[in-house]
């Protein structure tokens, strides 16, 4: 099945655990923590979402030199957490040692390695400061299309891209790559500061490989049924 990951962005761990409550009981729940949470927090909160068998994306988009990124998620790997992500703009050589950094924690801690995911442009990057201030003077699309292809090269689970560009991605590098969206929004709901939204049947027509959604399901009136449809959507129901 395809994941839902709920964006956990809440400022700290009794918000968040207040929030989660009625989901209790409902099987394979998948989270994603950000830098928010995680730098107020710390390693607790996944320890503690682990003991509830929830499943964790840990979005802290590493971007350093090589050793450093091995280092950083040979320290993530042990945290027991699924998924979790690095800038695809820091190079092949930093994802490959990011990759192995995580294969290595995970030994150490007897747990699976995370899946990692790379974020190619990031969907706050408009196609003039990309060409003006990173002077890259090619298309938004052929951009991220080539920073996928570097990601998928250099071991890459899968990149977090929006779910209007899947297919191109799908095409371009390769059906396994697994493209994980953000960006979602149910037809009735406000667009919030994001700008190209899409519904959660429309990413599965898509080619969508899991889904994070964050407002549509924290700031609805009734989370859990919420989240219960929007899982049904992604995977092919109604
Ligand atoms: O509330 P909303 O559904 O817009 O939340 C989307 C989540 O996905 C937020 O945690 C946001 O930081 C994250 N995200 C995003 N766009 C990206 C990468 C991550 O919206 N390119």
């Amino acid at each position: 099945m395809k994941p839902v990951f709920i964006a956990l962005d809440f400022p700290n761990a009794e918000k968040t655990f207040e929030f989660l409550k009625p989901f209790n009981g409902i099987k394979n729940l998948s989270v994603k923590i950000g830098m928010e949470l995680f730098y107020r927090e710390g390693p607790a909160i996944i320890k503690k979402l682990r003991n509830q068998n929830i499943n964790i994306f840990l979005d802290l988009k590493l971007h350093d030199i090589p050793h450093t990124a091995e280092q950083a998620a040979f320290q993530l790997a042990q945290l027991d957490i699924q998924y979790t992500t690095i800038h695809a703009l820091g190079g092949g050589k930093m994802i490959q040692a990011a990759k192995d950094g995580l294969k290595k924690g995970a030994e150490e801690s007897n747990h699976e390695a995370p899946k990692l995911l790379a974020v190619t442009q990031l969907t706050s990057t408009s196609e003039s400061q990309l060409q003006i201030e990173e002077q890259i003077n090619h298309s938004m699309q052929e951009s991220v299309a080539h920073l996928a292809n570097i990601a998928y090269q250099s071991g890459a689970d899968g990149v977090i891209s929006s779910a209007l560009e899947d297919k191109f991605i799908h095409e371009k590098v390769s059906d396994k790559l697994l493209c994980i969206n953000p960006g979602i929004r149910l037809k009735n709901n406000s667009k919030d500061d994001q700008k190209r939204v899409v519904t959660p049947a429309k990413a599965h027509d898509l080619g969508s490989n899991g889904i994070v959604v964050g407002r549509s399901i924290t700031q609805s009136d009734n989370p859990v049924e919420t989240y219960k449809m929007i899982y049904s959507q992604i995977n092919g129901g109604k």
